[in-house]
């Protein structure tokens, strides 16, 4: 593309500069478009509109192409682990040796949260969904942890950071054992970020509790494929949020809140949901031919997706992730992965699906681990949010380090009805 734009706008030609990225398409700079013309765009769900400059997270939709700070998800999901993921994304590189070992340090040593913090889970009802849970929990720290508030000293932002990618784990094993009625289980410092999660959501204190590496390896492999996907609605609520100057504990409570929702987050939890009312294999046809019903309203979960119009990496590392759990836990068969394997291959070669463009997302087969690890479908959100937090804290650091960062406003194409006079009770009929 050539290095400026032109748009004709009642009859005057307007030029805009077009920036070009590392990689990926150029984008037109329309930041003065209204200063210019008078004119705004129109863009629902922002699908030809950058909102910020990045250097954390790539994606190539139409390739199956995600990377974090250039280092494809495949080679960090194999031979990295999530706090080498985390670092990453945060502070722009991979540690060094030295720099990893503090790092682990740090995290690990701040797992625990304000024990008042801890009575506030009694306030709930038991069957309250977690992520409503999470919600207030995450936004209750930033009334616990005032000394790490200010986000105009990059010192407290750190230790809000580490503080979050840190407490994250603790909070959420909290709101599973809430939920199943079981006491709290308190961090350990002698177990990696996942074995300790796991630990804190599956020991009970009436016998021990060894974790088995490969589950560890597993939820592991899950954080670091969810941990990041550039500017997606949570990503871009915390964003927002930020850009208000809000704490940064608050901005991540908006993009949980934002998470929650079937079409984003809550969708692994769907997924699971339909594999499970579809049953078995023979009853597929049938679901399938509801899905392509548009008057029905039913989606095949898991499947599509805003960005990815091909295989999205992450399924297919997650659909190898799935038989490696299997194996550690003794299970042969499971009708849910049969499921789940036959409705990808007939969706894959239906017309409906290859004209749409849709693959597999990641929530298609996360759930299936998660139900293998122990976890029930109401928790699954809860651990994307555990692993997005340090995506979205690193956004919420760029942002903020970002010197033409200005609060986020979007405008409208106002469809309502023009000004018209006030009119009194008795004259309304
Ligand atoms: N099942 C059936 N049809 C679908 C699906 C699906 N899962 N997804 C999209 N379509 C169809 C739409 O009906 C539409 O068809 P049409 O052109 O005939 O009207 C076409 O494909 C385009 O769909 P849009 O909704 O316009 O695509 P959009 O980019 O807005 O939606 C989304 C993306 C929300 C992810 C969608 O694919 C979806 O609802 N998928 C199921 C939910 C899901 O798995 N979400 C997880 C996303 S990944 C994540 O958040 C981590």
């Amino acid at each position: 593309m050539a290095d400026t734009a032109k748009l004709e706008i009642a009859g005057k030609e307007h030029e805009f500069p077009v920036l070009k990225g590392t990689i990926g398409p150029d984008v037109v700079d329309i930041s003065k478009l209204y200063a210019e013309t008078g004119a705004f765009t129109f863009d629902p769900g922002f699908t030809s509109t950058a909102a910020c400059k990045s250097t954390i997270t790539y994606i190539d939709g139409d390739a199956g192409v995600l990377l974090y700070r250039g280092y494809p998800i495949e080679q960090l999901a194999t031979d990295g682990d999530f706090l080498e993921t985390c670092y990453l994304l945060y502070y722009g590189e991979l540690p060094s040796a030295t720099q990893r070992k503090k790092f682990v340090h740090d995290i690990t040593h701040h797992t625990m949260i304000h024990e008042q913090m801890v009575l506030f889970f009694r306030g709930f009802r038991r069957d309250a969904h977690p992520m409503a849970v999470m919600v207030a929990m995450v936004g209750a720290l930033s009334a616990f942890y005032h000394d790490s508030t200010d986000i105009g000293d990059p010192r407290q932002r750190e230790i809000a950071s580490h503080r979050m990618i840190a407490k994250l784990p603790t909070i959420a094993a909290m709101t599973y054992k809430y939920h199943v009625g079981q006491p709290f289980v308190y961090p350990r410092n002698n177990l990696s970020y996942a074995e300790n999660f796991l630990h804190m959501c599956f020991a009970v204190p009436c016998e021990d509790y060894v974790v088995n590496p490969v589950l560890a390896k597993a939820m592991d492999r899950i954080f670091t494929l969810h941990a990041d996907h550039e500017q997606n609605a949570s990503t871009s609520t915390v964003r927002l949020a930020g850009s208000s100057g809000a704490n940064p504990f608050a901005c991540i409570a908006a993009g949980i809140a934002c998470l929650w929702g079937p079409a984003h987050g809550g969708a692994n939890e769907a997924a699971l949901k339909m594999l499970e009312e579809i049953g078995t294999v023979d009853k597929i046809p049938a679901f399938i031919e509801k899905v392509k019903d548009k008057t029905s309203n039913v989606r095949l979960m898991g499947f599509g997706h805003r960005v990815y119009k091909n295989y999205d990496p992450r399924a297919k590392i997650l659909q190898a992730s799935a038989h490696e759990v299997f194996d550690a836990l003794g299970i042969k068969d499971d009708p849910l992965l049969d499921v789940a394997r036959e409705l990808e291959r007939i969706a894959l070669s239906d017309p409906y699906f290859i004209d749409r463009k849709l693959y597999p997302n990641v929530d298609f087969y996360s759930g299936i681990i998660l139900r293998a690890l122990g976890f029930p479908t109401s928790m699954f959100t809860v651990l994307f949010a555990l692993a997005r937090t340090v995506g979205w804290i690193s956004q919420w650091k760029e942002m903020i380090e970002d010197p033409s960062q200005r609060i986020g406003r979007p405008r409208q194409l106002y469809v309502g009805p023009a000004e018209r006079k006030y009119k009194p009770m008795s004259e309304r009929g």
